[in-house]
């Protein structure tokens, strides 16, 4: 008679409490721009994340979720707190796990992991933005590599799923360059800046990660330093 248990074991990881791996802080990888590390969102991040995302409306608004009100109102220094604390909400609850990007230590994007769901699927989509003045440095590949090795690890998911407007070549080169696998094209998926937007899903499994990590690949590539 097979061990049920044993057959079953890749499939259950042993982890501590309903939210393994969270709260958490990742680096330090370092790219052109400085220093790139991750830390969960605070509080206090209101004054600094509300000025690059007024300033980045441009830049940002095409491939977010649309929403009631002006840019300038959902990003103002006063929504900070109610969308923090949700995000501590969710990652309390083991949902989530919103990171800031920090370079040189100052508030430069998000990386959030979120929907997170467990056994059996163990598995969640990432999201991320980066201050456009810093764009094209490897702060997101670097920030997002050090999220997904946590994942895959520490946090013990299996599938890391993103999904992204076919037009968004950026954000589609971020994800090719750690390695993410096409796996088809979601019609009408979500509503964005305005309409509801087709959107290509990429995903990872854990069985696809290189050996020692994608961090350890960006390094061994010459997109990153340790520290
Ligand atoms: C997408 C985004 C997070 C990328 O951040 P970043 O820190 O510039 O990312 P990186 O520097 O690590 O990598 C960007 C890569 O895209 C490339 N790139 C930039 N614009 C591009 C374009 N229009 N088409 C194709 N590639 C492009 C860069 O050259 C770089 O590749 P390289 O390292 O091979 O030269 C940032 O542009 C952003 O915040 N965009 C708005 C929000 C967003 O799109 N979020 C993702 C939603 S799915």
């Amino acid at each position: 008679m097979p061990d049920r248990a044993a057959e079953m074991a890749h499939a259950y990881p042993a982890r501590g409490g309903r939210r393994p791996g969270w709260p958490a802080r990742l680096g330090a990888l370092r790219v052109i721009v400085g220093r790139v590390e991750l830390r969960p969102v605070r509080l206090l991040d209101g004054a600094a994340w509300s000025k690059i995302r007024i300033r980045d409306e441009y830049h940002l608004a095409p491939w977010e979720p649309s929403a009631p009100g002006t840019w300038a109102q959902r990003h103002s220094v006063a929504e900070w707190p109610g969308r923090w604390a949700m995000l501590r909400s969710a990652a309390r609850r083991g949902a989530a796990l919103p990171f800031a990007i920090t370079v040189d230590g100052r508030l430069a994007g998000h990386v959030l992991v979120g929907n997170v769901v467990r056994e059996p699927l163990l598995s969640a989509y990432v999201g991320y933005w980066c201050d456009s003045r810093i764009n094209g440095a490897g702060v997101t590949t670097a920030a997002v590599a050090l999220v997904l090795d946590h994942c895959f690890t520490a946090v013990g998911l299996h599938r890391i799923e993103a999904t992204v407007r076919p037009e968004n070549g950026a954000s589609m080169r971020v994800l090719e360059k750690l390695g993410f696998r096409r796996e088809g094209l979601f019609t009408r998926y979500l509503d964005v800046d305005g309409a509801w937007r087709d959107h290509l899903c990429y995903a990872l499994t854990v069985e696809e990660l290189p050996a020692g990590g994608l961090a350890a690949q960006l390094v061994a590539r010459g997109r990153a330093e340790r520290g």
